[in-house]
């Protein structure tokens, strides 16, 4: 830092007889002092003169960034497992992942907590209220649990709502063949809706299945995956966009619905393969200036692509970038702070949990830089499993700058439809410890952190800050 300001003084003062030594002194610290208003209170432009807090402003997000310990203490290896149990562990470097992925694990209640713990936000009141307790089933309204899996969520501005879409797994998980993938027939993309991101109520089913036309894209025995819904201010239109798929992963597309209300019913409008590529786990972004993007694991999953949709978010413009190329990042959730653009990947191993990425990027469109490992807290192995967890969604927090609520899936491969969701506090703050520009140059990149926590809650009254 103190190197970038001695080389802008320098730029200054040459040349130039009327600057005293003092003027430059005051200069600079008429800069600093600004630097140090600005950001500490950001003004938004547009609605007023709204207050932006920074969440390290605020005592409760404070706490949120404090460092949570999580001790699991892992049984003694067994003799003997099940050759398939032995296979994974052969090709997985952590014990935990492994364990996890036994379904005769002795840890089986602490990573699948049972119905006894459910978060039921109808029966919990007073000082208890508004707790997320990653990994527990999670109740709606109706007592049922949230079916919203590879989701993501949309804040209709229309109606002060937020409504949280996701694949409706509520059915077998079965193998199609023996060494196929575990999956769910497709029932459609469930949607919730809330005010307070914690009390959801089911919406119902906003995209059902094709039960009888084998030939069509939504055929139950197909795939539908990691549905996300944005709103065209133009057309007045929310448009669904997700992964389309057959049985086997080889149809590789991406599925296009819309509706004129955000709680359906959607009408799906056909599937392409993007660019003419394949596609598989993939998201979409609306910018502020109101461009869509859509951003799609491709090439075998060895490449990402990014390209902005058409103005009505019904297609795809003819432009496209390839990014980490040979990386293998799936599972993108993209979102946007103060015009850096910061995406979260995983990596490609399945239902089973890996290491998430954060990246970062100047223009969607790249060059994207990879920023590292955004986990904070939990326990070695818990970090590099991202909390046994996938990311699908990175939700913004209106009122405080720099905070995100990350979202992911706990995915169970032998029951799906018992998956959990793992909601974290996400903050993107002072300067990152991964990046290579901030070891050779400057601390290009802000830290992007993903804090975890057994309970924890937004800050009260978080939603009047909007
Ligand atoms: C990982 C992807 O992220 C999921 O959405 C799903 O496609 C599984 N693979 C299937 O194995």
């Amino acid at each position: 830092m103190s190197g970038y300001f001695a080389t802008s003084i320098v730029r200054l003062v040459p040349g130039s007889r009327c600057y005293s030594a003092s003027a430059v002194i005051w200069s600079l610290l008429g800069c600093l002092l600004l630097f140090h208003l600005y950001s500490n209170i950001h003004h938004k432009h547009g609605e007023g003169r709204e207050v932006q807090l920074r969440a390290s402003n605020h005592p409760q997000f404070r706490e949120l960034q404090q460092v949570e310990e999580e001790i699991i203490q892992l049984p003694p290896q067994k003799g003997k497992r099940s050759p398939r149990a032995a296979k994974r562990r052969h090709k997985r470097v952590t014990p935990l992942v492994d364990e996890f992925l036994d379904e005769d694990s002795r840890l089986r209640h602490v990573f699948f907590p049972g119905n006894n713990s459910a978060i039921d936000p109808v029966k919990v009141t007073g000082n208890d209220s508004y707790y997320y307790y990653p990994g527990r089933i999670w109740l709606d309204t109706d007592r049922n649990p949230i079916q919203a899996h590879g989701g993501g969520i949309l804040y209709d501005e229309r109606s002060n709502t937020y409504f949280w879409y996701g694949e409706y797994k509520d059915g077998l998980t079965y193998r199609a063949h023996k060494r196929g993938a575990a999956r769910v027939d497709i029932i459609g993309v469930g949607c919730y809706s809330s005010k307070d991101l914690w009390t959801w109520k089911n919406e119902g089913i906003v995209l059902a299945a094709e039960e009888m036309n084998g030939t069509h894209d939504l055929y139950k025995s197909n795939v539908l995956e990691r549905p996300k819904v944005i709103f065209n201010d133009k057309t007045r239109k929310y448009v669904m966009w997700m992964h389309i798929d057959d049985v086997n992963y080889t149809k590789a597309a991406v599925g296009i619905a819309i509706s004129d209300t955000p709680d359906g019913p959607f009408e799906y409008l056909g599937s392409q393969r993007p660019h003419g590529y394949e596609s598989r786990d993939m998201t979409v972004f609306k910018d502020e200036d109101g461009v869509a993007y859509l951003i799609y694991s491709s090439e075998e999953n060895n490449v990402l692509h990014i390209g902005p949709m058409t103005e009505d978010y019904l297609n795809l413009m003819p432009v496209m970038r390839r990014v980490f190329v040979g990386q293998r990042r799936e599972a993108p959730a993209v979102f946007k702070h103060q015009g850096t653009y910061y995406m979260i990947t995983s990596g490609c191993t399945g239902w089973a949990p890996n290491e998430a990425l954060a990246h970062a990027a100047e223009s969607i469109l790249g060059p994207w830089e990879t920023l590292g490992n955004p986990c904070v807290g939990g326990n070695k192995m818990f970090r590099i499993a991202t909390f046994l967890a996938q990311s699908t969604f990175v939700l913004p927090l209106p009122g405080f700058s720099g905070s995100f609520i990350f979202m992911a899936d706990r995915w169970n491969p032998s029951d799906l439809r018992d998956s959990r969701y793992v909601w974290l506090p996400l903050i993107v703050e002072g300067p990152t410890h991964h990046s290579s520009e901030y070891i050779s140059r400057l601390p290009l990149w802000s830290r992007v952190s993903i804090y975890w926590h057994r309970k924890w809650r937004l800050p009260q009254g978080w939603s009047t800050f909007k």
